[in-house]
C-alpha cells in the first residue's frame, strides 16, 4: 500500500484540532502506520524544505515550524498521496476550499495546519527523514483485502 507523510504544524498543535483532523483520515479509510510527537530543528528543517530556504519567507517558515513540537504521522492507503493533498487543500488557507483541512482551519500560507507529501516519491524520501524504519508498521484491516 503507498504511504505519505503528514506533519501536524504547530498552527495545528495551539489551536488544538490535531484529533479532529486525524478523525477525518481515519474516517476516509486511511491506516496509521506511524505516529510520534517531536520537536524539529533547524537541520531537519533546512533538509525538508530545501526548495525554499531562498524564499524571503523561508526565515519565518522556520520560526513558525520550531514554535511547538509536531505530530508526524505516516498515512496508508491505495493512492494515499493524492487522496490526503485533495483532503488537505491549497497551501494558502484562505483560498483552499471548503471542506477541506485548510479551507476549514486556516487562513495563512504558513500557519497551514499541515504539511503532506505532493508525490509518491516524496513521500518516500520524507517518511524515511522522519521516520526510523522500525516505527513505521506493516498492517491492514483484512477488509481493506477486497478494496481495489
Ligand atoms: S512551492 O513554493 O510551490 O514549493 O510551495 P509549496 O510546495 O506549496 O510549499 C510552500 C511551503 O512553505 C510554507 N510557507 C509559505 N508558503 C508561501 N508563502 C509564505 N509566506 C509561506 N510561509 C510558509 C507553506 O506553509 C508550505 O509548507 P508545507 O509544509 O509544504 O505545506
Amino acid at each position: 500500500m503507498e504511504k505519505t507523510l503528514v506533519i501536524f504544524k504547530p498552527s495545528a498543535m495551539e489551536r488544538g484540532c490535531v484529533g479532529q483532523i486525524l478523525a477525518r483520515f481515519q474516517q476516509k479509510g486511511l491506516i496509521i502506520s506511524g505516529i510520534k510527537m517531536m520537536w524539529l530543528d533547524e537541520a531537519i528543517l533546512r533538509e525538508h524544505y530545501s526548495h525554499l530556504v531562498e524564499k524571503p519567507f523561508f526565515p519565518h517558515l522556520l520560526k513558525a515550524m520550531m514554535a511547538s513540537p509536531v505530530i508526524v504521522v505516516c498515512l496508508a492507503g491505495l493512492d494515499v498521496v493524492n487522496v490526503v493533498r485533495m483532503m488537505t487543500g491549497s497551501t494558502n488557507g484562505r483560498e483552499a476550499q471548503p471542506g477541506t483541512i485548510r479551507g476549514d482551519f486556516a487562513m495563512s500560507n504558513q500557519e497551514n495546519i499541515i504539511h503532506a507529501s505532493s508525490t509518491a516519491e516524496e513521500a518516500v524520501v520524507e517518511i524515511g527523514r522522519f521516520f526510523k524504519p522500525e516505527e513505521i508498521y506493516e498492517w491492514k484491516p483484512e477488509y481493506m483485502d477486497f478494496i481495489y
